[in-house]
């Protein structure tokens, strides 16, 4: 088992997707140029800006878009994209700030560096900003998609609060709360794809959303695995306050193997469903490559 190597999710994409995720990097990075902003703050609001991660989410809107776009179409997802990003920005920052972490990305956290009050405000500004993107996307579909998925990130959030208090979490408890806190976005990002090229038919955006869920709750599966394992030296530490997956699984006989082993087997049947439920809506070959890359 391996951590990504972040180029291997870029290697695969088409041209034109990777241009088009150059001009998402581009906008993120002149969101708030317009803006006189304190340095702390400034850098704080910055700083998951400039050290980025893979870029999931955004790259499955701009890929959902081509797949259904027949290629084209992929102006239009630059904007849904990066308020994806900044959602998912504004959520580290909380999460940093909430989980107490001192190290992200290789990097020390914003939380750490200028302490939980300007890490708090970033990510007001970056969420203010977000919301302006949806809408300048020109599609209230695509901002209410989004806007319901904030709140169901807040809503996970808690939730994991609520169950880490709790010793007898269950698995159904896990999913739910991993569907908010993880899933949810990532579904968006898929809807948010596929309403940029005006793809709407309910039946096709319900399968759609059914593949988001499964890639979701595989993404969150995965990185607990990961954390559980603490194999990722750029995010280090397990936190037991955090719930996962590994530690719920083998709560009651202390058999961590197998607990990983059926964690594994739950996120490859996630990835199954997703890549059926993807080539039962529709042909794209890159977007199943792209999802089988969290396979472990
Ligand atoms: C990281 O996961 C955190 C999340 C997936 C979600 C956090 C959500 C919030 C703080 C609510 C944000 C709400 C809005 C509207 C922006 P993790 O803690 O499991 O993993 P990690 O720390 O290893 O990344
Ligand atoms: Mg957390």
């Amino acid at each position: 088992m391996a951590v990504l190597n972040p180029n291997k999710y870029m290697e695969l994409l088409p041209g034109e997707v990777k241009t088009a995720l150059t001009k998402v990097i581009h906008v993120l990075e002149e969101s708030f140029m317009g803006f006189w902003i304190p340095d702390k703050l400034r850098d704080a609001t910055y700083h998951y800006i400039r050290n980025r991660g893979k870029l999931i989410r955004p790259t499955l809107v701009l890929l959902m878009a081509y797949a259904l776009g027949n290629g084209n179409g992929l102006e239009k997802a630059i904007l849904p994209a990066a308020s994806v990003e900044l959602i998912h920005t504004a959520s580290l920052l909380q999460d940093d700030i909430m989980d107490q972490q001192r190290i992200r990305r290789g990097m020390e956290t914003p939380y750490s560096i200028y302490g939980s009050h300007t890490a708090m405000l970033a990510s007001d500004l970056i969420i203010a900003k977000a919301v302006e993107f949806a809408i300048r996307s020109g599609d209230n579909d695509i901002v209410f998609e989004l806007l319901n998925s904030s709140v169901k990130l807040a809503i996970g959030q808690s939730l994991e609060s609520e169950l880490s208090c709790k010793y007898d979490t269950t698995i159904d408890d896990y999913l739910r709360l991993i569907y908010y806190k993880t899933a949810s976005l990532i579904e968006s990002s898929m809807i948010v794809g596929a309403y940029s090229v005006n793809v709407k038919d309910t039946e096709i955006v319900s399968r759609i959303r059914d593949v988001g869920r499964f890639v979701g709750t595989a993404f969150q599966v995965r990185d607990d695995i990961i954390d559980y394992l603490n194999m990722d030296s750029k995010n280090p530490g397990t936190n037991y306050n955090e719930i996962n997956i590994v530690r719920i699984m083998s709560r009651y006989d202390g058999n961590v193997n197998d607990a990983i082993s059926k964690a594994r087997g739950l996120l490859n049947e996630m990835l199954d469903k997703a890549i059926g439920t993807l080539r039962e809506t529709m042909s794209n070959e890159v977007l199943v490559k792209y999802i089988s890359l969290l396979r472990i």
